[in-house]
């Protein structure tokens, strides 16, 4: 099954290589001087943030790569575990390295004390990811002592904390360490962020989605499985039941496409927070808020819903006429950087086929988005470099294999909490605090017109 698997992803490599290949965009792959230049346009677009060597998605070759490895070859060889420890140690374990990290996941995925705080809250009124957040507050507080005075950070040996009180006209010149306020030492002891949190978090998430989704369906969490690993472990607390070879490889593999996407909204709102010397739990919180959004993590859902109304793939055209007639965007087709194929989605698709022959109640929805892909390809993947992107195919996959659409957003989550985390580590080495302007376009000098004169 693992090497039909493999087979199927080092395909959907080998297409990818023949249809864009993989040069790099030298604006976004090299080092840089700071300051730097360079065209924003609304919504940051374009705007450099920091350099990371974290991640990088070449959006015209349809590339995506962590830590140099292709996410192809990742997805074909490696395993969640492994991909998170890349990540947020910048290397590959070795088999000792992976045993150990396997273990202290597995250990700290028991968070029974977390659990117990969020189920004395209303959390059948609540929408999964408020769920979520707040669990990883109850996380905060069960597992740091962050709110006590010694442990806050120092702000006394920073340069700067407060950037309103620097005059920013001039962009920020000087020796790199210069620019940068808060240095490895500055943080001290009390650092907002080590690796054994970021391990808490990535390891505890998946017990507190599951745990949120099963209270709701009027269920009892489920104990974690020691035996199992990260994805089959997961599927396990949702479902009850320990899931097939083929839905735990696809879940790894859904786990592993979805770890890391460049200066997202919700990585740069994790690193925003971060960046204020705020602890890791404040900043993944805010990742999963900002995840939560329908432009950021919510278009599987939306793409589903599409499927779900064209309901056969005889019925793909019309429908689609009428939506483009109408001017209206297609869920799941089109990407901000990807002009060329979405990388993950290209092996979600082949997988979501995979799925759907051991689960045949949904393959007329399989089908339809088939057909679906031929017609948006055909009519806009050369001209206006739209293609599928990873939600076209992702909620189909977790459709199948049962997964209820509130859980979604929150497996997104799930795995992109090892991206937020190794980010936030590798930003506050050089740590500066966020801070871009807004230009003013109100008026000045108005009089004050005391309340009964207005
Ligand atoms: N269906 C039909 N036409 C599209 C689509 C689509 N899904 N996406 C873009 N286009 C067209 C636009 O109509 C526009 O055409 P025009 O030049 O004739 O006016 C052109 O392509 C450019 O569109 P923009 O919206 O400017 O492209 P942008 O790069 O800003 O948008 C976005 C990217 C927001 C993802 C867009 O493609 C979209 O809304 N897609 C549908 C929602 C979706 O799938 N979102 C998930 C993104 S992946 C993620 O967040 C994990």
């Amino acid at each position: 099954m693992i090497d039909h698997i493999r087979k199927l992803i080092l395909e959907a490599k080998r297409k990818a290589d023949a249809e864009s290949g993989s040069n790099v965009e030298p604006q976004f792959a090299q080092k840089i001087d700071w300051p730097v230049t360079c065209t924003v346009g609304p919504g940051l677009e374009g705007a450099i943030a920091c350099e990371s060597a974290v991640g990088y998605v070449n959006g015209s070759a349809g590339k995506l790569i962590y830590r140099g490895y292709d996410v192809f070859d990742l997805c074909a060889y490696s395993t969640f575990e492994e991909v998170t420890y890349l990540l947020l140690h910048g290397e590959l374990p070795t088999e000792e390295e992976l045993d150990n990290f396997k273990a202290e996941l597995c250990r700290r995925r028991h968070v029974p004390r977390t659990l117990r705080q969020l189920m004395s809250n209303p959390i059948e009124e609540m929408n999964d990811m408020a769920a979520l957040r707040l669990g990883v507050d109850f996380l905060r507080r069960t597992h740091s002592k962050v709110d006590t005075i010694e442990a806050r950070p120092r702000s006394e040996t920073a340069i700067s904390s407060d950037e309103d009180s620097i005059p920013m006209e001039k962009a920020p010149y000087g020796e790199k360490k210069a620019i940068y306020e808060f240095t490895k030492n500055a943080l001290g002891p009390n650092k907002p962020v080590d690796l054994a949190t970021c391990y808490d978090l990535i390891a505890a998430m998946p017990t507190i989605v599951a745990a949120v989704h099963r209270i709701k369906a009027g269920k009892l969490p489920i104990e974690p499985h020691p035996d199992l690993g990260h994805a089959a472990n997961f599927l396990y607390m949702i479902r009850g039941e320990k899931p097939s070879l083929l839905e735990e490889k696809v879940m790894d593999v859904a786990l592993i496409l979805h770890a890391d996407h460049g200066m997202n909204a919700s990585t740069f709102a994790t690193m925003v927070v971060a960046s204020t010397l705020s602890d890791i739990y404040f900043s993944i919180g805010a990742g999963i808020a900002a995840l939560n959004g329908p432009l950021h993590g919510g278009a599987n859902e939306a793409a589903i819903k599409a499927l779900q109304e064209i309901g056969h793939k005889d019925n793909v055209r019309a429908w689609l006429d009428g939506k483009l007639a109408r001017k209206e965007k297609i869920p799941g087709f089109g990407h901000r950087v990807y002009k060329a194929y979405d990388p993950r989605a290209r092996i979600l698709g082949p997988l979501a086929k995979e799925l759907a022959k051991e689960h045949p109640e949904c393959r007329t929805l399989t089908e339809t988005a088939e057909v679906l892909e031929e017609e948006m390809v055909r009519r806009f993947g050369e001209s206006k470099g739209i293609f599928p992107n990873v939600d076209f195919y992702s909620g189909l996959v977790y459709m199948t294999m049962g997964l209820d659409h509130h859980l979604f957003t929150p497996i997104f989550a799930v795995s992109r909490v090892a991206g937020w985390t190794a980010r936030t580590i590798e930003y506050l080495e050089n740590n500066r605090i966020f801070r871009p302007r807004a230009v003013y376009t109100g008026s000045f000098d108005k009089k004050y017109k005391p309340l009964a004169e207005r």
